[in-house]
């Protein structure tokens, strides 16, 4: 990726991750992107940093604007190291910079990872910086995603360095929102909001009602592709999920060894359909966990199930359902089932670790001895269809 001019004298000097494939737990098929930002004016000012691995390529690019040295601020909106890796690299030849960070956890995370040695300025929420024609004013979000997170408003330029908000893993050598296929760009939207942001949506809201009280005309995320043409699609959609707007859809979620619950699976898909309920079925040998809570942070029912293995569920389930209790989701419906031979303790696991999450027991636990015959699953597709009708 070259530097881009995205306003005059504001520059992407981010990187394109284009092979990373996997970002701690969450599955990166479309790669992703660490942006940077450097704000040219009578102070200079460098938004972000990279992935530790990039910032070479990060500084190459600066050099095509001006001398690292003429830096004045290195702005860290957030401590996590895929934003903050390349400061060691950066300081090395930005000599004059200092490091501004959101208020105490800001400091304390980066002088964690990065030692004492650099000069930091620790800013409050709502204080301004001013680089000449512009001004930086700091708007804290805190626990979105981190205790330190932030975002950076430019008023004069109607700009808003949104760090991992409004993010989407993929990477693209097209840097705003009308030079990409938009279903794409959504969908990884939705992605990283479910993987990345579920479990702040109290916190996203709150946030949400700041930024759009300020006068935007582009936002520049940290992940992805900037917005200037969807700003109000993006909004809307951050409502839906920070509020957890749910889909009348399902959810049913499944591994198996020799097929019986497999087989009970698809029966209860078919049952949501003769309710018609729409229902996506993931096995989990199949498909990532990440993109099968993209699909439960609009659905209203999970439904889980395992067969028994060594008096456990199996490791898959039992990793997906702790993937999903860390991602805290509100408001679900569900229930468990699973096959068995004899003791079938799996089953139970299941029920247990879905109450534990709060989803809502529309069904008890079903369980089918060994390999489940035709009429029991006709039987099986009929319950669940009977309980959706009580449902409406
Ligand atoms: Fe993109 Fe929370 O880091």
């Amino acid at each position: 990726m070259r530097k881009q001019e995205i306003k005059k004298g504001i520059y992407y000097v981010g990187a394109v991750d284009w092979d990373v494939r996997a970002f701690h737990g969450y599955s990166t098929e479309r790669g992703a992107t660490y942006n940077a930002y450097l704000i040219v004016d009578e102070k200079i000012a460098l938004i972000d940093t990279t992935k530790a691995p990039f910032a070479k390529e990060l500084l190459a690019r600066v050099k095509e604007i001006v001398d690292p040295k003429e830096i004045d601020y290195v702005i860290s909106n957030h401590v996590e190291m895929d934003h903050s890796g390349g400061i060691p690299e950066v300081m090395k030849e930005a000599v004059n910079a200092k490091i501004v960070t959101s208020g105490p956890s800001g400091l304390k995370g980066l002088q964690a990872h990065y030692g004492s040695q650099y000069e930091y300025i620790s800013v409050k929420a709502g204080e301004s910086l001013s680089l000449g024609k512009r001004s930086l004013v700091f708007v804290t979000t805190p626990m979105l995603h981190w205790p330190d997170n932030m975002v950076t408003y430019c008023p004069e330029e109607k700009l808003l360095f949104s760090n991992d908000a409004f993010g989407q893993h993929y990477a693209s050598n097209m840097i705003f929102d009308d030079q990409v296929n938009y279903e794409e760009m959504m969908a990884e939207a939705k992605k990283y909001f479910a993987n990345i942001l579920m479990p702040y949506g109290v916190q996203a809201t709150k946030a949400l009602e700041i930024v759009k009280g300020l006068d935007i005309d582009m936002i520049a995320p940290s992940h992805g592709v900037i917005w200037r043409t969807h700003i109000k699609d993006i909004f809307k959609a951050y409502e839906e999920w920070a509020t957890e707007t749910l889909a009348d859809a399902a959810v049913v979620v499944y591994d198996s060894m020799w097929h019986s619950t497999e087989k009970m699976a698809r029966a209860i898909v078919e049952g949501f359909a003769i309710a018609g309920v729409p229902a996506k079925l993931f096995d989990l040998k199949a498909n990532h966990i990440s993109n099968i809570m993209t699909e439960v942070l609009t659905s209203k029912y999970v439904v889980v199930g395992s067969p028994t293995l060594n008096n456990c569920m199996l490791p898959t389930v039992a990793a997906f359902l702790c993937y999903m209790r860390g991602l805290a989701p509100h408001n679900r419906e569900g229930f468990a089932f699973g096959s068995y031979g004899w003791g079938g303790q799996g089953i139970a696991q299941v029920q247990e670790q879905l109450d534990l999450i709060g989803v809502k027991k529309v069904m008890e636990p079903v369980r089918m001895n060994y390999i489940p015959s035709e009429e029991q699953l006709r039987e099986l597709e009929q319950a669940v269809a009977e309980m959706l009708k009580t449902r409406e």
